[in-house]
């Protein structure tokens, strides 16, 4: 029994594996065992924050080629974590028998506190099926307004799925509180007014440039710099997140296996059917002050608008006026064919015999 924790997003590169890693490691140092499964389907990566690369994945498990206990990455830095990368691609595809093979490998693990999946960007079916199977999801945005929208799809189709329990959000990379606070509250009154599922703050994650050195280094920020904000914001979470189960049991792995499953195997569509990231988001979605807005209410952008705007009618008109011209004069340029650039067949000699003769006495 474990508490299942899906990190989702909707958009991609706003911090879920940054998170979902540092967050790991920050429960383990509070005394619990901690297992993160990568459930990225592209580039796995946890791999390039760890600078760890198996060789073997969730692939070769459901292949039978080897046992899960044998995939895993056991103690690094007090965590294990199951590298599922292309594997979890095929879940979607499993036979019945493998199905049951996959269910029976988690089943001989050993118990863990936390069971922490990073998802990839998009709400995939895969994806889809993490967030349902799971008791808690955490769902990690930015202040941007792309990121606010694609966490507001991620939850419209949460809802559709009738996803109950309350879903976990933090911000990060905040550069001012007042802004995290303000992109929260756009989202919750969002939601508020036209999904059925609750949004609960779990905390903030700042704007480090300590994040982007410890990927460089390929360490996790909080091993590498233990005092830097990010640091600190990932340990209070994590604190608030093993203080407020908020009336979350633990779940056996089988039975999230189980769900995951059977969700793939009603709902899984070929990649170019699933569910769009950009579903139909009401205005109040996106926040008030849009790039377009911008671009109009700004008078330097409104006077270089209407520059470039006058300049290209002028060009249109001399490029008429040229063609009228042409016209009138027939002076257009003839289109030069292959024909055109044929030599000048020879002219034909004449093989008139006396007029050579002729020729050749007049010469001598
Ligand atoms: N709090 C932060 N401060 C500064 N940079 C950050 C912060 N969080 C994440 N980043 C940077 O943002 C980039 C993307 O982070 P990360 O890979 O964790 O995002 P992701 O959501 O997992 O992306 P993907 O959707 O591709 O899986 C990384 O370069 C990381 O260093
Ligand atoms: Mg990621």
């Amino acid at each position: 029994m474990a508490r299942i924790i899906t990190i989702t997003s909707g958009k991609g590169g706003v911090g879920k594996t940054s998170i979902s890693l540092n967050l790991s490691l920050s429960l383990a140092s509070k005394g619990f065992k901690v297992c993160l499964f990568d459930a990225d389907l592209g580039l796995a990566n946890v791999n390039i924050l760890t600078g760890i690369y198996p060789k073997k994945d969730l692939e070769s498990v459901i292949s039978g080629q080897f046992r899960l206990n044998e995939i895993i990455i056991k103690d690094y830095q007090g965590i294990d974590i199951i590298p599922g990368s292309s594997g979890v691609g095929k879940i979607a595809d499993l036979t019945r028998t493998q199905t049951g093979t996959l269910i029976s490998a988690f089943l001989d693990l050993e118990e863990y506190d936390y069971f922490i999946f990073d998802t990839s960007a998009g709400i995939s079916s895969q994806v889809l099926s993490f967030c349902m199977a799971s008791h808690e999801i955490i769902l990690v945005a930015t202040c941007e307004p792309t990121s606010l929208t694609d966490a507001y799809s991620m939850l419209k189709v949460l809802s559709k799925y009738e996803y109950n329990s309350p879903v976990k959000v933090i911000i990060n990379q905040v550069k001012s509180g007042k802004a995290a606070q303000k992109a929260y509250g756009q989202l919750k009154k969002t939601v508020n007014k036209f999904l059925p599922v609750k949004l609960s703050p779990l905390g903030i994650v700042a704007s480090d440039k300590n994040v982007r050195a410890a990927v460089i280094s390929q360490t996790p920020f909080c091993m590498l710099f233990p005092d830097t904000i990010a640091t600190k914001c990932i340990h209070s979470i994590a604190h608030k997140l093993m203080n407020k189960a908020g009336g979350i049991s633990d779940m056996p792995l089988e039975l999230f296996w189980d769900k995951c499953l059977s969700f793939l195997e009603k709902h899984h569509k070929p990649e170019k059917e699933a569910v769009s990231p950009k579903e139909t988001v009401p205005k109040e979605a996106v926040p008030k002050e849009t790039i377009e807005e911008k671009k109009e209410q700004d008078p330097e952008i409104k006077k270089v608008l209407s520059h470039i705007e006058s300049k290209l009618s002028g060009l249109i008109k001399e490029v008429s006026d040229i063609k009228q011209f042409l016209k009138r004069s027939d002076a257009s340029p003839k289109r030069v064919t292959a024909k055109a650039l044929k030599p000048p067949e020879p002219k034909e000699i004449s093989l008139d015999f006396e007029s050579w003769l002729k020729k050749k006495r007049l010469a001598q």
